[in-house]
């Protein structure tokens, strides 16, 4: 066999191991530049939700928690092996299991608010936007610096 041939075989393994766990250090930073940003929408999108949900206005309330859902579901895919940096605590890479379910129950709470919509219950639309707004204190306590 060749030696050039031998070499690849070699270092192919390595090169694709090393490109899963290892990030530019540019594109850390923008990856903890989105997160952050895509956190202050979850606070903002929360907050004008509040007195909406408190005045069972649905239409209004729809838009803004599809809004939310979609930024929830995307922080969630914002720590990838390697990207530590801002406010995320160390914990988030070293107990993923929860850190995910964290992000799991936040997302569940978010399309339970959205059940509620559907069926205009403004009863159980303020209990599951209280269950959404307490998610945000639980995981900051763990998981944010
Ligand atoms: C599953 C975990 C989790 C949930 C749920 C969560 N957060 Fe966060 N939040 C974080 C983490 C982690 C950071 C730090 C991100 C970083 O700096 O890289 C953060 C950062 C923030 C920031 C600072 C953003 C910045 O620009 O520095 C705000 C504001 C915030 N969260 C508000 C909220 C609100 C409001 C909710 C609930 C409606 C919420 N968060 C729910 C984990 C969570």
């Amino acid at each position: 066999m060749n030696i050039k041939l031998i070499l690849l075989l070699i270092f192919i393994p390595f090169f694709s191991i090393s490109h899963e766990v290892n990030i530019e250090d540019k594109s850390v930073e923008k990856i903890v530049k989105e997160r952050m940003a895509n956190m202050s929408k979850i606070k903002a999108y929360s907050s004008k939700m509040y007195p909406l949900a408190m005045a069972s206005e649905f239409d209004e309330i729809k838009l803004l928690n599809e809004e939310l859902l979609h930024a929830a579901k995307d922080f969630k895919e914002l720590f990838p092996l390697g990207s530590q940096g801002g406010k995320a605590s160390e914990l988030i890479w070293g107990d993923r299991e929860t850190f995910d379910l964290y992000n799991d129950n936040f997302i569940k709470s978010i399309e339970d608010i959205g059940l509620s919509i559907e069926n205009q219950d403004s009863v159980s639309l303020m209990e599951n936007f209280n269950i959404m707004a307490s998610n945000c204190g639980t995981c900051h306590k763990k998981f944010r610096n």
